[in-house]
């Protein structure tokens, strides 16, 4: 998600689950031939498993940061066909290419040639008028063609204009059922949904049908949902920390990158929601958020807020 899961919430995310795979942010073909590569493409060892989203609708262009994305050690390269902003309109990706199918499809076919890990697609479920089931069915067959075989799909449409892309996340309706039917319809290729999933029970009940679940916004203001999820949908019980140790397991990580000139606050605006629902959650929320930008802040502000909250009973 778009300055939300940069390198660091991903560090911190990975803390809380071992299994869950992490997607970062769209990165466009444009940032990564022509910008600081480095920039948008380093991350830690610890992130894995990691997928590396692009944004653009040149399949050599694709092909090369494909490429790039493999180079670099991502497990799997996602082509956004979801995000309905201007800017990216303007650029001719994201959402919009629901309407060229079959450019999608040559983007698609040029990854997979220049690569060997998994190259997967996010899209909506329709965009503007194009948006009925058998329109969609042909979007997916074109692009499976391609050599697709996993949809990331989150379960409403888009409209093109007149909705900000925050209002694109909310006021069209989410239809489960379509990509149930997608399923269904298409057995052999996998389906992972997103959209409006806020815990695990829903998340569980999702993959009776489905074999993935994306959580975004929920994932984010409310991290601690991924603690239980190696246990419940991963099977493996061998990490269980509590909030208090997750924060001691950052500590290393951010006076590392304090020592490489990194503003703490690029870190803790991204632990803010740690501890949702706890006893003095809203101090350490209000001493984070107060105290993170003043000059010669340090690892103590995290220790301190930490400890305006009740350690939960183990
Ligand atoms: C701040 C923000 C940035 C986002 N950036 C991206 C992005 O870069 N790529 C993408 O595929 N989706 C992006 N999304 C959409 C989410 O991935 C997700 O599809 C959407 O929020 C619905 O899922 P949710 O209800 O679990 O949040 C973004 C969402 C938010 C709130």
């Amino acid at each position: 998600m778009l300055d939300w899961t940069d390198r660091h919430c991903r560090y911190f995310l990975r803390l809380i689950s071992k299994h869950a795979v992490l997607y970062t942010e769209m990165v466009t073909t444009g940032a990564i031939l022509h910008g600081n590569r480095e920039r948008f493409l380093d991350f830690d060892p610890s992130e894995h498993p990691l997928a590396l989203q692009l944004g653009g609708s040149e399949p050599d262009d694709l092909a090369q940061c494909a490429k790039l994305g493999e180079v670099w050690g991502y497990d799997e390269i996602n082509l956004n066909v979801g995000c309905p902003s201007d800017r990216v309109q303007s650029g001719r990706f994201g959402a919009c290419l629901m309407i060229t199918p079959q450019l999608v499809a040559d983007c698609i076919k040029a990854m997979r040639d220049s690569i060997d890990i998994d190259v997967t697609v996010k899209h909506r479920i329709g965009v503007d008028e194009r948006d009925s089931y058998d329109e969609l069915c042909e979007f997916i067959g074109t692009v499976a063609e391609a050599g697709c075989s996993t949809f990331i799909v989150h379960a409403r449409k888009a409209w093109l204009q007149g909705l900000s892309p925050k209002e694109n996340r909310e006021i069209p309706p989410l239809s489960y059922e379509t990509v149930h039917r997608l399923k269904q319809d298409h057995p052999q290729l996998e389906f992972i949904i997103n959209g409006g999933i806020t815990s695990l029970n829903q998340a569980k009940e999702q993959l009776q049908q489905l074999d993935g679940v994306m959580i975004g916004r929920e994932a984010y203001h409310n991290p601690w949902i991924l603690s239980d999820a190696d246990r419940l949908i991963f099977g493996d019980t061998r990490f269980l920390l509590d909030r208090h140790q997750i924060v001691d397991s950052l500590i290393p990580y951010v006076e590392k990158e304090l020592s490489q000139g990194t503003p703490i606050n690029r870190i803790t605006r991204h632990i803010l929601g740690l501890f949702q629902g706890r006893p003095g959650a809203r101090k350490w929320r209000r001493m984070i958020s107060e105290e993170s930008h003043k000059a010669g802040t340090d690892c103590q502000l995290i220790i301190q807020a930490a400890a305006q909250v009740i350690r939960e009973p183990v």
